[in-house]
């Protein structure tokens, strides 16, 4: 009988966490997911060969979640109760429901997960749904640890902070009784990566991420009429030679072109210094989205194709740690062609870095 770590899936989306799970290489396999957008679900269909349920969350009882016989659940429950946008109005936000719920039937398992990995936004350490989260864990007896990290640290070019939790339940932990030595007393918020030192990995080229072709494809080109509404804003124009980008949002490839995310420069790259007063200056920048497939290759999604200098970097430093390196294990991140550019972007701006979920299960909750 196989004793590979069996993981359930919460608010699965097109997978980011099961790919993650993938990456690491780690005994482990996620037995199901549970979701409610059904374009996620048929993008997660086409991939995984396997439909999340679509149940909301706050209505499965602890029979439905038993009977998985779950030793892990990875969560990435919505972010916007915990943003500016959302109006980070935390448990009232109707949108914390599904993750309280599931905060509340973890007492009432006669088998709690042994496991658990939740993904959020930069913010939600300071919230009252987390705080209620790690009560919960450090009642029942596991071992907590935060972090807020992002893409860069492990030599991706990409911004994206993100709040990450682990949590493991040693065999035989009975509920704590004493709440005299409380967790949310004595716990600090690492941001370090790996954990112990911090390492400096190289950041490679955006040039290395990108499709070449799409510069000509009207599909991705940013409309003027959006560059004339941007009244001296300092957009973040990256090049074939950046090392960095922004943090890719939802409203990436819409018209809020603002904070979305980068945006391309494809023409007269010796233009460096930009005039933010005339926006007619930035039309001949040839400025244009990063597509989908880039996205994808920054937030580690497993594809068929990564440029060679993202796949040949195979040293492992400090702790085992490794540098980037393309994911390429399958089965691959790929769109059923009824799955709209714009609905491609929402998806991929609402989802996770795989790589670096894939680290910290790998080198860290895994680790035995
Ligand atoms: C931040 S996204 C997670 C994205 C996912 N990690 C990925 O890689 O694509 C949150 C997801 O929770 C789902 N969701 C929100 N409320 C839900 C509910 N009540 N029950 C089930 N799923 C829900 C949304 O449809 C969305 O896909």
């Amino acid at each position: 009988m196989s004793d590979s770590i069996r993981c359930l899936e919460f608010f699965s989306g097109i997978g980011g966490l099961h790919y993650a799970v993938n990456i690491a290489g780690v005994d482990a396999q996620v037995i199901a997911a549970f979701d409610v957008n059904e374009i996620a679900n048929k993008v997660y269909e086409h991939n995984f060969k396997k439909k999340p349920l679509n149940k909301t969350i706050e209505r499965l009882t602890p029979n439905d979640i038993a009977k998985y016989k779950a030793d892990c659940w990875l969560l990435s429950p919505p972010c916007q109760p915990y943003t500016q946008g959302g109006r980070e109005k935390d448990c009232d936000d109707p949108r914390a429901k599904p993750l309280m719920h599931l905060i509340d039937l973890l007492p009432r398992l006669a088998d709690p997960p042994r496991y658990l990995f939740l993904e959020n936004v930069k913010n939600f350490e300071s919230s009252q749904s987390r705080r209620k989260l790690v009560e919960q864990l450090d009642a029942l007896g596991y071992e907590i640890h935060e972090c807020l990290l992002s893409p860069i640290q492990f030599g991706i070019p990409n911004h994206r902070l993100r709040y990450y939790l682990t949590a493991r339940r040693c065999h035989n932990t009975q509920a704590k009784n004493d709440v005299s030595d409380s967790y949310v007393d004595r716990c600090t918020i690492n941001t370090t990566w790996p954990f112990s030192e911090e390492a400096h990995f190289e950041l490679p080229e955006l040039s290395i991420f990108l499709q070449p072709e799409a510069d000509d494809d009207e599909r991705y080109k940013v409309p003027f009429k959006d560059l004339k509404r941007l009244h001296n804003f300092r957009l973040d124009i990256v090049r074939p030679d950046s090392r960095k980008t922004s943090c890719v949002t939802k409203s990436y490839g819409s018209h809020h072109i603002m904070t979305s995310g980068s945006m391309m420069q494809t023409k007269k790259l010796e233009i460096t210094e930009y005039d933010w007063s005339n926006s007619e200056s930035l039309t001949e920048l040839g400025l244009r989205f990063l597509t989908p497939t880039e996205i994808a290759r920054l937030h580690a999604f497993p594809l068929e194709k990564y440029h060679e200098g993202v796949i040949s970097n195979t040293t492992s430093v400090m702790g085992g740690c490794r540098p980037f390196i393309g994911p390429t294990v399958q089965p691959y991140l790929e769109f059923p062609s009824s799955v709209t550019i714009g609905q491609r972007y929402r998806l991929l701006g609402n989802s996770l870095n795989c790589w670096v979920v894939a680290e910290l299960l790998r080198c860290h909750l895994f680790q035995r």
